[in-house]
């Protein structure tokens, strides 16, 4: 009989070769951005309270970060009340530019990685000034 077998191994790695280039690119373009937190004002408060924090829960950022930065500028802009106590007890001053963006200063890396990824442009940095960064 001739040789059916080494054909069809032959059609399946063809195949897959051909394929390759299209799977490839899909898990690229599907992929999560991983939102750095290795800048140095966190780099320092891990140093000085043993672990790595942001204002509130990782989780609670990640769903609420948007409505969390609307209650402070409320808060700033109709109270004068600066100073926001978390649900550990911790105080920081309300902020986005001297709070938020002193520890997340890689804006590029971290807030609009993850807004380009979601398509969302937020329009606070027409007035509010963005952290300075070498890299363009
Ligand atoms: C004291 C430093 C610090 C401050 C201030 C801070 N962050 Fe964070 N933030 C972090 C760290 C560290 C993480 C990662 C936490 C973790 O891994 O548990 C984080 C996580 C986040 C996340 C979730 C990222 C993810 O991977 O899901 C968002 C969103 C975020 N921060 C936004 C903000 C905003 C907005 C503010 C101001 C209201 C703010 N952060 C203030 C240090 C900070
Ligand atoms: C883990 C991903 C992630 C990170 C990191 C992140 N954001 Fe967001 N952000 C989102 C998503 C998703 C939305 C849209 C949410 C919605 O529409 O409900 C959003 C919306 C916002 C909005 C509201 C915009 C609007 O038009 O409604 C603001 C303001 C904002 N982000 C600020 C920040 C800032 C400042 C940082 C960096 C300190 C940051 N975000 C980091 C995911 C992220
Ligand atoms: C038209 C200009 C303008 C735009 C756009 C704007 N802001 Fe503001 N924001 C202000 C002004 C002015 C204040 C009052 C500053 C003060 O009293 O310290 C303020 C205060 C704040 C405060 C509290 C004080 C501080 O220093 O951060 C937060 C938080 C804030 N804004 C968040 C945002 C976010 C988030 C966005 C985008 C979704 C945004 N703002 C867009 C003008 C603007």
């Amino acid at each position: 009989m001739y040789n059916g077998g080494k054909i069809i191994v032959g059609l399946v790695v063809f195949i897959a070769l051909f394929a390759f280039p299209f799977y490839y690119n899909i898990g690229k373009a599907m992929e999560k951005p991983e939102p750095k937190t290795d800048t140095p004002a966190i780099l320092q408060w891990e140093k000085e309270h043993g672990k790595k924090e942001c204002v509130e829960s990782k989780e609670f950022m990640r769903s609420e970060h948007m409505q969390l930065l609307n209650d402070w500028r409320d808060s700033v802009v109709r109270n004068g009340d600066r100073i926001y106590t978390n649900a550990a007890g911790k105080q920081f001053t309300m902020s986005l530019q001297n709070t938020c963006m002193n520890c997340h200063s890689n804006k590029k890396e971290f807030c609009d990685k993850c807004h380009n990824y979601m398509a969302v442009k937020p329009y606070c940095w027409g007035c509010h000034i963005q952290p300075k960064e070498n890299k363009s």
